[in-house]
């Protein structure tokens, strides 16, 4: 790696003491409390009171009716999706997928574990590309997936990074096309949306809709995840199939497949113990992403961006992007990436190997699933249409690709709440050096 801490260009900045988190837990003590109570009441079990408080508190912060503790944000979207393939296509027999055969709609940046249940489910991923104004799933290139692929009957939304995708737009192509949406919620918890005029929580959004504790999110219980609905029989479903599907018999009696995929009630003490100090962490995110977005305006670059009309996003990370006449020349292999230090430019890795150096955490925007190589050979849908194979050898094409762009040019900045502002300014140095 180039010796950063030996370029002129870094002078005199030095690096943290101590490591600068991309966004690591912020305990406040009552998580403690809980936990120990847990124990010393022997609740040391998937049952007891911190998994019904959370379970109450989340609905009632959320506003729905019902909130279903899980092990962690995938197990919710596992559960989620499999409702989905039941109400869809029945239920399946157990060594089988609910959808088997099935094409099923997806965001294509964010987390695999948004999408991998549609896998584990036994269905196809048709991946839809990416918008520049939220970097979420696009409604044009939406439209033209159900053009090409008229039978689709489900579609998996992310929220990237905290920022509501553009979902009035995005549920009423669904509802045109009869098609339920999965909502995965899981780095969005706290971010609100205006839809048809009124302010709602992600969360809300979609048929089947999931959150995530996981120890990066805006809260946490190191672990844990829950699935959030209005209705009464998808939340019953979804605490049976999560506890091995056990029928009423006085013996483990089974008629479907299950899971164990409850949340513990030590893990939910951890969340009951933070539930209170949400709206705080997204209040010191949003300082974040403000500081950042005034201070880097001199460079050539630009923030995640949000719809300031309909939404509020949690910010649960802050991330930016290149402009293209800005880029330095920047190839990435499967494992591996090469970069030129052009003077007046700069690239996403050359910063987040900066950053390294420094001792702070930054990241890659989440790698588009459609050029993953596991899902290398799942249709790609773009504004244009098939994404794939759209490059001809004899003909200049445009071969537009969004999400490949974000990729490219963007980065996820450090970001934990923790982070002060004297080190946020040390940060934004860092940054400013790499254009020197
Ligand atoms: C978009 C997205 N979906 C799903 C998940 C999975 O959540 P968990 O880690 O709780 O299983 C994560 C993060 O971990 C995520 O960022």
């Amino acid at each position: 790696m180039h010796d950063f801490l030996a370029d002129k260009r870094f002078e005199g900045l030095k690096p943290f003491e101590n490591k600068l988190w991309l966004s690591s837990p912020t305990m406040h003590g009552e998580e403690q409390k809980w936990v120990d109570e847990a124990i010393r009441t022997n609740w040391v079990s998937t049952v007891g009171a911190n998994i019904n408080e959370v379970e109450k508190q989340t609905a009632e912060y959320v506003g729905c009716k019902y909130a279903v503790a899980l092990s962690c944000g995938t197990s919710a979207l596992h559960l989620a999706t499999k409702l989905a393939g039941e109400k869809l296509y029945g239920q399946a027999k157990p060594d089988q997928g609910t959808l088997a055969g099935h094409k099923v709609f997806c965001s294509d940046v964010t987390f695999d574990a948004s999408i991998n249940p549609v896998a584990y489910e036994d269905g196809e991923a048709v991946f839809i590309d990416t918008e520049y104004d939220t970097w979420n799933m696009s409604p044009q290139a939406l439209e033209k997936a159900f053009e090409l692929y008229p039978e689709v009957k489900l579609v998996v939304i992310a929220h990237l990074y905290g920022t509501p995708g553009k979902m009035e737009e995005l549920k009423t192509i669904c509802d045109a096309h009869g098609a339920l949406i999965v909502e995965d919620a899981a780095e969005s918890f706290g971010s609100k949306y205006k839809l048809h005029g009124q302010w709602v929580e992600t969360g809300t959004l979609g048929n089947y809709n999931c959150i995530s504790f996981n120890g990066n999110k805006i809260i946490t219980g190191s672990s844990g995840g829950m699935f959030l609905t209005d209705s009464e029989e998808d939340a019953n479903k979804v605490r049976k199939w999560s506890t091995q599907s056990r029928e009423a018999a006085p013996w483990y009696q089974h008629e479907e497949i299950g899971y164990n995929y409850r949340m513990s009630n030590i893990i939910a003490g951890i969340v009951r113990g933070q539930l209170p100090y949400l709206d705080e962490h997204i209040a010191q995110k949003h300082a974040i992403w403000e500081r950042y977005e005034k201070e880097l305006a001199d460079l050539p670059v630009r923030m995640n961006p949000w719809d300031r009309e309909n939404s509020e996003p949690n910010f649960w990370l802050s991330c930016m992007i290149i402009d293209e006449d800005a880029m330095a020349k920047m190839v990435r292999g499967e494992q591996d990436y090469l970069y030129q230090s052009v003077s007046g430019k700069s690239c996403p890795q050359e910063i987040l190997d900066a950053l390294a150096v420094f001792n702070a955490e930054g990241r890659p925007i989440w790698k588009p699933m459609h050029m993953q190589p596991i899902y290398r050979t799942n249709p790609f849908v773009t504004v244009e249409g098939n994404g794939r194979g759209c490059t001809n050898a004899y003909i200049a094409g445009s071969g537009l690709d969004v999400g490949s762009d974000i990729f490219h040019r963007g980065l996820c900045l450090p970001s934990d709440n923790k982070m002060t502002p004297e080190q946020q300014e040390r940060i934004i140095e860092l940054i400013h050096r790499c254009f020197y």
